[in-house]
């Protein structure tokens, strides 16, 4: 697929077939998600890939918008390393880019998911503090791990309408406002 054909198509998919992704294929999706630019390139990125059914139909009971990932083939869920990023927490001024980071990588996961033909949908966990402290406590990620977005994932069972209200050349200001 194309790169702008692939930016263009990818859609949420949230009805998925009954088909496992193989390892080989999600390791790809992940490397490209490893190719994304970051701050500093801190690279403070950790993906955690689960298929155990019983953890995808849990999952809405941490993020309640996340109903549809019991039937995902898998979720991979996108963590931020808050030691490794490129940050400023422990100064006055505290800043961090852990969360730009990890949404950039994000998109290129689910990017490269569409580009094999997998649907995907990103379902946010930071900066909500609840689904972040309670995904903590479920997969029992070490501290220094951000759990940033959950994204289940699977071979599409549907097929959703395209927009066509994305473009707005008026939202573009050339040179001046
Ligand atoms: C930060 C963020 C959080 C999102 N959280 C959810 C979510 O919890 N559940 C869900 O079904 N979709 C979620 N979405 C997907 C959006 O609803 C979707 O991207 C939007 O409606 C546009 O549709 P499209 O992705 O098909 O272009 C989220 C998207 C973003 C960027």
């Amino acid at each position: 697929m194309e790169l702008m054909e692939g930016l263009l198509t990818r859609r949420s998919i949230r009805k998925y077939q009954d088909k496992p992704i193989d390892k080989e294929t999600i390791c790809e999706i992940i490397k490209a998600a490893q190719f994304s630019p970051t701050a500093h390139n801190r690279q403070p990125w950790e993906f955690l890939v689960i298929d155990d059914k019983k953890f995808l139909a849990e999952l809405r009971h941490i993020q309640r918008w996340t109903s549809f990932a019991k039937d995902a083939a898998c979720v991979i869920i996108v963590c931020g390393d808050i030691e490794k990023s490129f940050n400023r927490n422990k100064e006055d001024e505290k800043w961090s880019f852990i969360d730009v980071d990890c949404a950039i990588a994000t998109q290129s996961l689910m990017l490269a998911a569409w580009s094999k033909g997998i649907g995907s949908c990103y379902c946010g966990a930071a900066p909500m503090q609840r689904v972040v402290d309670s995904l903590k406590e479920r997969l029992n990620l070490p501290d220094n791990m951000r759990p940033f977005a959950i994204v289940p994932m699977g071979y599409p069972a549907e097929t959703p309408k395209q927009p066509e209200d994305r473009y707005h050349p008026e939202k573009i200001h050339w040179g001046k406002w």
